[in-house]
């Protein structure tokens, strides 16, 4: 694992706490903010949790569950995460995993937009619980071509927060349930 996580939350003492991996992988921050705001739910929730860009982390051995989000661009997954989901499969399919993936630049609900292919297939691969899309954000001022040229039409924030925090509610119902 290189250096210490982005964010962590432990508590020293007490009982052992679930210890959950937030990764991700983002090219402009929108995707590792996402993880963020899933992380801060599972530790309201009361468990532990690190969020990570995906690239960093060699093995999630130490972790109970995981949870692995990527940006999608040109309809692909971010390399971080599918690189992610290639090191460290066997350890991904020996316990609970959460996909999502954050793109659309549009208002989306919960079903309508398709998560990439490799997230797909890691689903399949991992025996993920759940594979699903949020919406995503583009800056009016991104740099970088073809960025900019999209930004001229479609930038915003088209994140839900509460949706994100629902879904890691959820997912923190499940691991509570669980152990
Ligand atoms: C060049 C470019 C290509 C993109 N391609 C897609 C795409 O194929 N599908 C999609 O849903 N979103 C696409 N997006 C939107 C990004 O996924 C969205 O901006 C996302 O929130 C970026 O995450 P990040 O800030 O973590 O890098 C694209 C954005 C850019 C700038």
């Amino acid at each position: 694992m290189a250096g210490p996580p982005l964010m962590s939350w432990q508590r020293r003492g007490g009982p052992a706490m679930t210890k959950v991996l937030v990764a991700y992988g983002s090219r402009r921050g929108s995707t590792r903010e996402i993880a963020e705001w899933v992380a801060r739910v599972l530790v309201e929730e009361g468990m532990d949790a690190d969020v990570r860009d995906a690239a960093e982390v060699r093995e999630v051995g130490d972790y109970d569950a995981v949870v692995l989000g990527g940006a999608i661009y040109f309809g692909r997954w971010h390399r971080h995460t599918r690189a992610l989901v290639r090191r460290c499969a066997r350890q991904l399919a020996e316990r609970p995993v959460w996909l999502f993936s954050s793109g659309p630049l549009q208002t989306i609900g919960d079903r309508d937009a398709p998560p990439p292919d490799a997230a797909e297939r890691a689903r399949r691969r991992l025996g993920a619980m759940e594979n699903v899309v949020f919406g995503g954000c583009l800056r009016a001022d991104a740099r970088g071509f073809p960025a900019a040229t999209m930004a001229r039409t479609a930038a915003g924030d088209f994140r839900d927060p509460e949706r994100v925090r629902a879904w890691a509610r959820d997912i923190a119902y499940d691991l509570k349930a669980s152990i």
